[in-house]
């Protein structure tokens, strides 16, 4: 029997409380400002590597991804590589998760997972933060999809060019759920990264954005910290409605919102105002992340599923961050 070569590691997707959006450095993938998210323990992608051809290859739930997405996937590989001193070309197989693009933080579980299995791979080490670090090299909020639970970026921690996103709750010290209310499932019309560039380059708010960002997260770890839900909403909803704000100002200007997304912002003010233990956050795309008090999931699940224009809704708790399974077989429709 052929010796196993393969690789395999499991990630989840996060969402950012207090957001990032604008890079203080493009090519080196510094974020301009700090981040609060939280890593969900699903829907989780599982990324396989195992020895490859000419070039890296990269399939997407058995179907090979477009050169744009390809090409991206070889630069971070290029880089892993360079890190590690490794050589050879790979085939990535990738299966599982959220729709690619639509502001569902696939990319994130993607780049969080492959960057565990390069780590893995190419003798990186199993340091988390060592792997957070490469993972942002993928794209900046993979690299807080590598810890669990509530979870900071933070550049002002910086060491030196290394940055990596680390756990400042467990997964358990919060009972929240969050609740994805889809209400449009296609590819975004400007990628995170062009919005950002264009957001930083063209809008007259990108520097009251940037300016406001660390009170924002101070305030943001205070109320994750004393689980205080009003105290969170005030600060996940004005991160969110800035950086939209700031993006919907550029030259041209970007609207990642559709009518349902405020249907849906619009039902959980009211559900908050009547009592129940819930806010909002969008990233970039039309979805809406509701996080809820455990105890008021039923409510808070019925009024976000009454509003006209959402599609349908995923329901995930907090959770444990990327994790190797080791070698094993191909998972189901590879080539
Ligand atoms: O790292 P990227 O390119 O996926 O950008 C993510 C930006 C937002 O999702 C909109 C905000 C965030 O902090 O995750």
């Amino acid at each position: 029997m052929a010796e196993d070569t393969r690789t395999r590691a499991t990630a989840a997707p996060n969402f950012a409380l207090v957001k990032y959006w604008g890079k203080a450095d493009d090519e080196a993938m510094m974020p301009a400002v700090p981040s609060l998210s939280m890593t969900l323990e699903g829907p989780l992608v599982e990324v396989s590597l195992s020895d490859g051809g000419e070039e890296d290859r990269v399939w997407l739930d058995g179907t090979p991804v477009h050169e744009t997405w390809r090409a991206r996937t070889a630069r971070f590989l290029d880089l892993a590589r360079q890190r590690a001193g490794a050589s050879g070309h790979v085939d990535v197989r990738s299966v599982g998760g959220m729709p690619p693009a639509a502001g569902l933080a696939s990319s994130a579980a993607f780049f969080a997972a492959l960057a565990r299995a390069a780590a893995a791979r190419w003798g990186l080490g199993e340091d988390t933060g060592t792997i957070s670090d490469l993972a942002r090299m993928g794209s900046v909020s993979a690299s807080r999809s590598v810890p669990g639970g509530w979870v900071v970026l933070d550049p002002a921690g910086r060491r030196g060019p290394v940055l990596e996103a680390r756990t400042v709750f467990a997964p358990d010290h919060w009972d929240v759920t969050v609740i994805v209310a889809v209400v449009d499932t296609a590819e975004k019309q400007v990628a995170s990264s062009d919005g950002m560039r264009l957001t930083r380059d063209s809008s007259p708010y990108y520097g009251a954005w940037v300016d406001a960002s660390v009170g924002l997260f101070e305030d943001g770890l205070r109320a994750v910290g004393e689980r205080d839900m009003e105290g969170l909403a005030r600060v996940a909803e004005r991160s969110c409605m800035m950086m939209h704000a700031s993006a919907m100002a550029c030259e041209p200007p970007i609207l990642y919102l559709a009518p349902a997304t405020l249907a849906v912002t619009r039902a959980v003010t009211r559900m908050r105002a009547s009592g129940l233990g819930c806010l909002y956050t969008i990233d970039a795309g039309p979805q809406v992340k509701v996080v809820c008090a455990k105890e008021d999931v039923d409510r808070v699940r019925e009024g976000v599923l009454s509003v006209p224009g959402v599609l349908g809704i995923m329901e995930h708790a907090p959770g444990a961050g990327c994790r190797l399974l080791g070698a094993g077989s191909d998972p189901p429709r590879s080539p």
